[in-house]
């Protein structure tokens, strides 16, 4: 019998996962709602809306339809990989055939299986911070290093071609990269886009692109694709992306890789023996809302931006606190380290977790803490919520803050 203090009852690989933090506070959030608190959660990056009708009419009539009760292909339906590879040379001008298509379940699932598809163990992952939460744990979980590459606002949280160099080592494999950022809100233009996949083919290095968010962009900032401005990229790269975002369908769970045929055909065989097809159902939601067209994803970012544009002058309204004004994405990433090591109700945070937690106790709000993205001293709030929550939340925050001495 093994000893009790030998023993590993959860594997070490999986034991070393960590909550998603995002989830966690969002979770947090809701339970103390249903417990009667009057919480405001800021912490899911999820928007507010109902997903468009029209998607919702395809999938009420795909459930009628038994065709859609049974297992179909592992990798997809053959009809939402076309309107996948159509909807890519729409938004991208970028031109993919069907079999450098995989469905997943989710964008989080995409990145899953790419990673999965790409590591060898000892590989590392050139990983800019602050970065998404997800992103490290399945470039660990397939035995990759990932590589942190510290940005701050001075630099508008993007990462620059000397950075990404002065990283690399012989055992560097990939670059992980998404614009516009979870959890910045931060959007490369359109010649560091280029640059980075310059230096990528020049290194020979794969790249990862999440775009997930491209719809979602604010002012004259524009969502680029760096396989369309850098074609010979296109051998090492793989581009993650999915409807949840966009066209607000959270819960359906449809996301997508792209990339080279060989590690598509992989990545394909591995779904296949983990999760098959993604439900028949959602696919063909998701078929309508790539098939249709962009006037309800229009009216969601023009509702994004005035909420982004509202959010930004509350926060950089309360004294010491600094914040880009939001590129993309839903997202704010203010830096409260002005509210650190000061008491607050007789608490004194010395991290933005504790900052968070006591934002949570005293004025029933939701953020999430910089450390989830790995980037102490700020905290994420997203402006994908109703416009009186949004208002009433950022007053909290600004009233609890102006009570630190
Ligand atoms: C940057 C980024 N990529 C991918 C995803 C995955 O989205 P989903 O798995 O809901 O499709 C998210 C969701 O938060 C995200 O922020």
């Amino acid at each position: 019998m093994p000893s009790p203090t030998t023993e590993h009852r959860v594997s070490q690989r999986i034991a070393a996962i960590a909550e998603s933090a995002t989830l966690a506070v969002d979770a947090r959030a809701k339970a103390l709602k249903a417990a009667g608190e009057p919480v405001i959660g800021f912490g899911a990056g999820e928007p507010d809306f109902p997903t468009p009708a029209h998607i919702v009419e395809a999938a009420v009539e795909a459930c009628r339809d038994p065709k859609n009760h049974k297992y179909t292909p592992a990798g997809g339906l053959p009809e939402l990989k076309e309107a996948i590879v159509d909807k890519t040379a729409r938004d991208s001008e970028l031109v993919v055939t069907a079999d450098q298509v995989l469905v997943t379940n989710g964008g989080k699932h995409a990145v899953y299986n790419t990673f999965a598809a790409l590591l060898d163990p000892g590989d590392e992952v050139l990983l800019p911070a602050p970065y998404w939460t997800t992103y490290p744990e399945p470039i660990a979980l397939s035995g990759g290093v990932p590589v942190v590459l510290p940005t701050d606002e001075t630099t508008g949280f993007r990462v620059t071609v000397e950075q990404l160099d002065a990283a690399v080592t012989d055992r560097t494999k990939a670059l992980m990269f998404v614009s516009p950022s979870n959890p910045t809100g931060a959007v490369y233009p359109v010649e560091e886009v280029e640059a980075i996949g310059r230096w990528a083919v020049q290194r020979g290095i794969w790249v990862v692109t999440d775009e997930i968010y491209e719809h979602l962009t604010y002012g004259e900032h524009r969502f680029s694709s760096m396989p369309t401005l850098v074609p010979e990229l296109q051998d090492r790269c793989v581009v993650l992306n999915g409807v949840a975002k966009t066209y607000a369908m959270t819960g359906w769970r449809v996301g997508w890789m792209l990339g080279p045929t060989d590690v598509i055909k992989a990545a394909t065989n591995l779904q296949s023996h983990a999760t098959s097809n993604v439900a028949n159902v959602s696919q063909r939601a998701a078929i309508a809302a790539l098939r249709g067209d962009l006037q309800a994803v229009k009216e969601m970012r023009d509702a994004f931006f005035r909420r982004g544009q509202t959010m930004h002058k509350l926060l950089t309204g309360i004294k010491g606190v600094t914040a880009l004004e939001p590129e993309g994405a839903f997202y704010a990433f203010p830096n409260l380290t002005a509210y650190l090591d000061r008491p607050i109700r007789g608490r004194t945070a010395t991290t933005s977790s504790e900052l968070c937690g006591i934002l949570l106790d005293e004025a029933k709000v939701a953020i999430v803490p910089g450390e989830a993205f790995e980037s102490p001293g700020y905290a994420r709030l997203s402006f994908a919520l109703g416009d009186d929550d949004l208002g009433e939340g950022c007053r909290r925050i600004a009233d609890l803050l102006g009570e630190a001495s």
